[in-house]
């Protein structure tokens, strides 16, 4: 049976028609209602962002009355088992109904125990990864007294340009939709009651990703073929995963929000993928169709809202005060209403909550964040997601024969910022970082210097960075971006290195020693300078609470790297949006001055999807492809050719030559990472479904359609032993 069939259980259906029959009109729009505590005095955002630990002081109201009145089902943001249990007792003591309140927050790439982000984590091109780190957040933030986490984020993202690129699987759908799948599978287990998981939540629905230049919050226009096909599976992918809950957009989708949109929310998501769960709008989103030009005031965002199918209303506050009125003058009939109260108790039913409103307490808590078990997770993961980009002259790993070390770069010792940008419940005294990891792997002397801040608005003075490489045998150089600069709101219309870090860079380049650069992002950069001039580049993203160690780990060789990139670099930001699957044109580049290029830079990215270096080296052969029984099968040998053991990640494309819509020159099919000794081969297999070969045409039907095929297996999506197949009309039948 598939799990979104599986959210219906008869006796949890009969239990929510006992309590639907008992509901006041006002107790049910508060069943649809999710607030957060509102700020009474403490920080302003920029301390907050800056200090992780300033969610602790702030003085917060939680609106204790209204959970007495019965008008609030849900809050978000509050933190710790104490605090969630003192509100949850109110729910189920005090209240006519007893209906426990469900309690949900951003636990996106760790909750105590900060993982890699996401984007990061995803290089590893290991879904079962994700899936445990998924599960030891849940282990945390479900010992802290939650419920429910607004993660997954599954939205396709091909513009380095959007901050919220740091939150996703990146580019690609294939990938995408495996690690939807197995991030669903880690928060949630195999049964939503188990009081160590949390119920999920995929996100942004849907196209959120698409945002024209980059921009947060943009309008998205795109084809509703280009939705299905490559926006919509991961989507599909977490639906069938089981997840519990979805949240709608800010976007607008060719005109109408996403947060009210009949057509993505009602006829896809829950005629389409069956979908048994709720729809949760996101902060505010409902309130905003009224400045997007959607609704004329908040009455009329929370009717439009609730008729497209969004059923919890995150702290815009239309539906506890809007419902009542509008279901009374015939308006919202209410039996829509009944249907959006009927999910959520289900959820709350799944999880357990009406016989377990209390998940934890405070011993439990500190009991489950930061154990051993979760910090070599955290390790482990951080130099998974690590991307070898270049390794001139096997520079790297490094020899231990060093005697000194220069470590630069205003990313080096900066803890905060390796956490990424959904840092708030984690802690910067958790982190090690880079400098430390360093250190403590090395006998080498360090010798360290900040060189310039991060976003340095003057020159600086580069003179004790100097100093230090001057004595130093080797120069690492950590640089990039804050965690600031990317996640929501954090649009970039640059993306080289900020401040004046390249400059530093330039100056210690020009000091002749072996130059080593690590960079920490959270978005693909445009970097190529340093893809020329560095000697090896190391892309470590924000790698978590273990960021040092993982990185120490690689340098020295303690691990051989093998992560792959999930977004292409670009080569400039002109080329934004920039992604290996796009659709061939009528004028392909060629030295021919009238084709599909720019006057003055390559068509090609800087780094393509899928690429990324070892410290050894494999070589592909023997591509065979065979075609039986509604099956493509295509097979390739893969031998690690160098000196030392390591992982690779062995990629599989296919590419519709003739289709009635244009097809993507290719798409990623499969993938197998495999660990090799050194001189060992291993035969690879990938089997093709023909129906898994289709599009949406023109007429919205999903076809296989007969012609020739490519097919490409190697180590990234630029290069590959190249074969192809043909589908017949019997095939696609
Ligand atoms: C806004 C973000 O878009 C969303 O991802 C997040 O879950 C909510 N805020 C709640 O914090």
């Amino acid at each position: 049976m598939n799990k979104q069939a599986q959210l219906l259980r008869p006796e949890i259906e009969a239990k929510i028609d006992a309590l639907l029959s008992q509901m006041t009109l006002l107790e049910k729009a508060g069943q649809l209602t999710q607030l957060g505590p509102t700020m009474l005095e403490g920080v302003g955002v920029d301390s907050f962002l800056d200090d992780p630990e300033a969610m602790q002081k702030v003085k917060l109201d939680y609106h204790e009355d209204w959970i007495r009145e019965g008008v609030v089902g849900s809050y978000l943001g509050v933190q710790g088992a104490e605090k969630i249990n003192r509100l949850q007792k109110i729910a189920v003591e005090e209240t006519r109904l007893g209906i426990p309140l469900i309690f949900g927050l951003d636990v996106i790439h760790g909750y105590r125990t900060m993982f890699p982000i996401p984007l990061a984590e995803a290089c590893s091109w290991e879904p079962d990864l994700a899936r445990r780190t998924a599960e030891v957040a849940a282990r945390e933030a479900s010992a802290a007294g939650l419920h429910w986490t607004f993660a997954p984020m599954v939205d396709i993202a091909r513009d380095a340009r959007w901050g919220r690129i740091a939150e996703g699987a990146g580019e690609d759908t294939f990938l995408g939709s495996a690690f939807a799948a197995a991030r669903v599978q880690g928060f949630q287990g195999d049964d939503l009651a188990d009081p160590q998981h949390v119920a999920a939540c995929a996100k942004h629905y849907i196209a959120y990703g698409a945002a024209v230049a980059g921009r947060d919050y943009n309008t998205v226009e795109m084809a509703v073929q280009t939705l299905h096909d490559v926006y919509l599976p991961p989507f599909a992918s977490a639906a069938d995963a089981g997840a519990a809950t979805f949240m709608s957009a800010f976007n607008d989708l060719n005109g109408v929000p996403t947060s009210a949109n009949r057509y993505t929310l009602t006829d896809i998501l829950r005629g389409k993928l069956g979908f048994n769960g709720f729809v949760v709008s996101d902060w505010n989103s409902i309130g905003e169709l009224v400045p997007h030009g959607h609704a004329a005031d908040r009455k009329d965002a929370g009717k439009k809202a609730l008729l497209a199918g969004v059923d919890m209303d995150m702290v815009t506050e239309s539906y506890r005060h809007d419902i009542p009125e509008l279901v009374e003058a015939g308006v919202i009939p209410m039996s829509v209403v009944d249907e959006a109260v009927r999910r959520v108790l289900r959820v709350k039913f799944l999880l357990g909550l009406f016989d377990r409103p209390f998940r934890s307490d405070a011993e439990t808590e500190s009991a489950a964040l930061l154990r051993p078990a979760h910090l070599d997770l955290a390790r482990e993961a951080a130099r998974r997601s690590i991307v070898l980009l270049k390794n001139v002259g096997g520079l790297l790993p490094l020899k231990q024969a060093a005697r000194k070390i220069a470590v630069i770069g205003p990313l080096a010792d900066s803890p905060f910022d390796m956490l990424g940008s959904w840092s708030f419940t984690g802690s910067r005294r958790d982190v090690v970082s880079i400098l430390g990891g360093i250190q403590s792997a090395t006998e080498a002397e360090v010798l360290y210097a900040r060189g310039c801040d991060i976003d340095d608005k003057l020159p600086a003075d580069f003179a004790q960075a100097i100093e230090a490489a001057s004595q130093a045998e080797v120069v690492i150089v950590v640089v990039g971006e804050s965690a600031k600069m990317s996640g929501e709101a954090a649009s970039r219309m640059n993306l080289g290195l900020p401040g004046h870090q390249e400059d530093l860079l330039k100056a210690l380049k020009a000091m002749g020693k072996p130059l080593v650069v690590v960079l920490s992002n959270g978005r693909p950069l445009s970097i190529p300078w340093i893809a020329e001039n560095a000697d090896a580049i190391l892309e470590t993203w924000q790698l978590g609470v273990q960021a040092g160690p993982a990185v120490a780990d690689v340098l020295f060789g303690a691990y051989n790297p093998g992560g792959k990139l999930v977004t292409s670099f670009p080569y400039a930001v002109g080329q934004c949006p920039i992604y290996y699957n796009r659709t061939s044109t009528g004028r392909p580049a060629t030295e021919f001055w009238f084709t599909s290029k720019y006057i003055d830079g390559p068509v090609a990215p800087l780094y393509p999807f899928g690429f990324g270096l070892s410290y050894t080296t494999f070589e592909y052969a023997d591509l065979e492809v065979r075609k039986a029984a509604g099956r493509v099968t295509v097979s390739a040998t893969v031998k690690n050719t160098g000196a030392v053991a390591g992982e690779e990640v062995a990629q599989l494309y296919v590419g519709d030559v003739v289709g009635s819509r244009v097809r993507p020159i290719k798409e990623l099919k499969g993938f197998q990472k495999l660990l090799l000794a050194p001189g060992e081969s291993r035969k690879l297999t990938f089997e093709l479904k023909v129906a898994d070969l289709g599009f949406h045409n023109v007429d919205m039907q999903y076809v296989v359609e007969p012609g020739l095929f490519k097919v490409w297996v190697g180590t990234n999506s630029a290069e590959g032993l190249a074969g192809e197949f043909w589908l017949d009309e019997a095939d696609v039948q």
